[in-house]
């Protein structure tokens, strides 16, 4: 079997917010096709560390490489955030667009994609997320699930 080609590594990486360090040395690698769950208590650092997978953080100590290229390279943070999105807790603070439909385009829209491959992309999405129902829904008048 050939190995699967590595998409996220993390190495010997720390984090400190002022003077408090809430990461310490920690190692990760994610291949690709990988489903990889962080787990630990409030306050443990997973969001740290997930902001620190797409360059919206950089480690203090360490290095954080995706695809191939280290997150502290500003050249690359283009590329590092079109492969490594970040869903955060409060969906509320990330909806932009005013219906369901608008808000999937947002992205496309600055990815400069054609409207005709927009639409297909967001046909599809909403489609495995079991969300089609929703596409024409004002984004303000969804539950918190559906959020
Ligand atoms: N912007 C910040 N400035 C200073 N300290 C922060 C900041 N954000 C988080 N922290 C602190 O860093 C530590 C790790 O926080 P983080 O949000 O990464 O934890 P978490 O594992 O995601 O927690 P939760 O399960 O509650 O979401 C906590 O002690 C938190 O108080
Ligand atoms: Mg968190």
């Amino acid at each position: 079997m050939t190995k699967s080609r590595t998409l996220i590594e993390v190495k010997a990486a720390s984090y400190s917010y002022k003077n408090t360090k809430v990461l310490s040395d920690v190692n990760m690698t994610v291949n690709e096709g990988q489903f990889v769950a962080v787990i630990g208590p409030n306050g443990s650092g997973k969001s740290t560390l997930s902001k620190l997978l797409n360059a919206i953080l950089l480690p203090s100590e360490g290095a954080v490489t995706v695809d191939g290229h280290n997150t502290a390279d500003s050249s690359f943070v283009y590329e590092i955030r079109k492969t490594v999105g970040l869903v955060l807790q409060n969906p509320d603070n990330q909806i932009i667009g005013d219906t369901v439909e608008g808000d999937v385009a947002f992205s496309l829209e600055n990815m400069g994609l054609l409207p005709s491959w927009i639409d297909k992309i967001i046909t599809d999405v909403l489609s495995c997320t079991g969300l089609s129902d929703l596409r024409n829904k004002n984004s303000r008048e969804l539950s918190g699930g559906q959020k």
